[in-house]
């Protein structure tokens, strides 16, 4: 209420001296999530793909291999991942071998010629074999493994139910099938409620690892939630089980009236005859909207990435698909440590450049074909039509005209300075970076622009990678006027600049250039 009276108080002060940053953050702010919590029905336009074989238990995909955990004297490069996990595993796991989760998940490069595999025996050999050269011979240094690469601790992906300021929540209630170590694969992490859950399939075909995502249910959106992830693991792609965990929230002013335990939901089954729960949803008689709760959109990705079973994530929006392979061609990076960017001292993140596609266009499966797609119009750079500043990436020209290669590296560094001060990158990184501002709701928009200064004042260095990507679901946005939102987005402005800015100054201190 205080922010209301504040903001009326101050209406003149801001139209004079805030408008002109707040024109820029009212028509951008907000990305991938920007769309649809409104309309826009569900299209299955990537059931299945075809380049892409869907896994059942025995899948044979590039970038997901699953191998039972006894199975591991087999002579793949996975297998001796595996192997090299289980010897070297001395800290405090408890999965190995844990209860009902038979399978094990592993995102890893496929060699060419086995030359990785020689390369993780080598490392096995002379595991910190790191001290033969100096200064800018760090460059390339000696192989590693993936695990030695990425040093981390196991998190415990038990089910448990915790307040979260006003929030309940219930973190891990529906566990991924498969196990996962902390350095073995990247966590997609998302947010959504359930009305957008027909898009994990077609972002799975692509990411084939780990998603971890929190779905806002407050009162009797609660059961309709549980109806659409039972619907999902039992009548659609097995990626679903395998590989997604549901955290699932709702305000304590909104508890449904009944929480099955976990184990429930987990063995359920459903009439899949019955239909995706999400198709023909009217959304103005679903809970949420008739009691005219704002989502909260930082809670749901805060829950989500906190809660990830591995090292690196990537903090995303549900509708915006990755290009394939990306956790293994990033992993792979990590592992082969041959780009400078990656030895510089600052705090780094890896940046994905984003397009949309028009409604008829599947999304291109790779950047020769998007470059294609560009030039014929079928594809746009990310808001372009909103508002191009705001997801604009650094050398974005260059990028396009730099032709794909093999693999992944850095194509520039970025900074969020200058005319990208306002930028809101989306990125893979970990659990050190800046949370998101819990306050701000998707309604009032710049939900990432707190983020965004503090990492820009902490001096973080925004890896942009070459030929990965990320395509919004297909359909251009174009702009339309809200007058509801407007309001909620001027409140959310006032509350950024009174309120949270000062807090951040004081929390993270100021550096030139930087702006929220
Ligand atoms: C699943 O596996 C079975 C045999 O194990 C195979 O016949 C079937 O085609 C597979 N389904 C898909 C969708 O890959
Ligand atoms: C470390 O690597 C170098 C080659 O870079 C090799 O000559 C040397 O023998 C290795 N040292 C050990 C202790 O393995
Ligand atoms: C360290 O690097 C410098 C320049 O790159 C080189 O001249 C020097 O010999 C190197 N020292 C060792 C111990 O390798
Ligand atoms: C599943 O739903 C269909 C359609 O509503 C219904 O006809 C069928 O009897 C249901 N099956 C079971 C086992 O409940
Ligand atoms: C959804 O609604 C449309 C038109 O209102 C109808 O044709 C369609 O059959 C419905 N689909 C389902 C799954 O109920
Ligand atoms: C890129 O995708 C297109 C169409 O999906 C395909 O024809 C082409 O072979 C792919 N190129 C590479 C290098 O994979």
């Amino acid at each position: 209420m205080s922010i209301i009276a504040i903001a009326r108080r101050n209406w003149a002060l801001r139209l004079s001296v805030v408008l002109n940053v707040c024109v820029l953050l009212y028509v951008c702010a907000h990305i991938g999530s920007s769309g649809p919590w409104i309309e826009e029905p569900p299209t299955n336009w990537a059931a299945a793909p075809e380049t892409y074989d869907l896994a059942n238990g025995t899948q044979k995909g590039v970038a997901t291999s699953l191998s039972s955990s006894s199975s591991s004297s087999s002579s793949s490069s996975v297998a001796i991942a595996v192997k090299d996990a289980a010897s070297a595993n001395n800290n405090n796991n408890n999965n190995n071998g844990g209860v009902g989760r038979p399978l094990r998940l592993i995102t890893t490069t496929p060699p060419p010629n086995g030359a990785k595999a020689e390369a993780l025996d080598k490392s096995r050999e002379h595991p910190r074999n790191q001290t033969t050269r100096n200064g800018t011979a760090n460059v390339a240094r000696e192989p590693m493994s993936l695990k030695e690469a990425v040093a981390c601790n196991e998190k415990s992906t038990e089910p448990r139910r915790a307040q979260r300021g006003d929030y309940w929540v219930l973190y891990n209630y529906v566990p991924m099938s498969m196990a996962v170590r902390c350095w073995e694969s990247v966590t997609y992490t998302t947010h959504a409620d359930y009305t957008f859950l027909d898009n994990l399939e077609p972002l799975l075909e692509r990411w084939r690892a780990p998603i971890s995502i929190a779905m806002h249910a407050p009162g009797t959106d609660f059961p309709a939630t549980l109806n659409a992830i039972r619907y999902s693991r039992n009548c659609g792609s097995p990626l679903v089980s395998q590989l997604v965990t549901f955290h699932v929230f709702f305000s304590s002013k909104h508890v449904p009236k009944m929480v099955p335990p976990s184990e429930k939901i987990v063995s359920d089954t459903y009439n899949c005859s019955l239909g995706p729960p999400w198709v023909n949803v009217s959304l103005a008689k679903m809970y949420k909207n008739e009691k005219k709760l704002l989502y909260p959109v930082n809670v749901g990705r805060n829950i989500a990435r906190e809660s990830a079973p591995t090292f690196y994530v990537f903090p995303s929006d549900i509708e915006l698909y990755p290009s394939p392979n990306l956790p293994t061609k990033f992993l792979e990076m990590i592992r082969r440590r041959d780009q400078p960017a990656l030895h510089k001292p600052n705090p780094k993140v890896f940046v994905l450049s984003i397009f949309e596609v028009d409604e008829k266009s599947q999304p291109p499966n790779n950047k020769t074909r998007l470059v294609q797609m560009l030039k014929a119009g079928t594809a746009i750079p990310f808001h372009k039509k909103l508002c191009s500043g705001c997801h604009n990436v650094p050398k974005s020209k260059e990028w396009q005209e730099a032709p794909e290669t093999e693999d992944l590296h850095v194509f520039h560094v970025g900074k969020r300075t200058g005319s990208f001060v306002h930028w809101e990158p989306i990125f893979i990184g970990t659990n050190n970076d800046p949370l998101y501002d819990e306050r701000l709701s998707w309604e009032g928009k710049s939900d990432k622009m707190t983020q965004g200064y503090a990492l820009c004042v902490l001096d973080y260095d925004f890896l942009i990678l070459d030929n990965a990507f990320l395509v919004h679901r297909p359909g251009i946005k174009i702009f339309k006027k809200d007058t509801h939102r407007d309001m909620l987005t001027a409140k959310t402005n006032a509350l950024i600049k009174k309120i949270i800015m000062p807090e951040l100054k004081v929390l993270y201190g100021t550096r030139k250039g930087c702006a929220v």
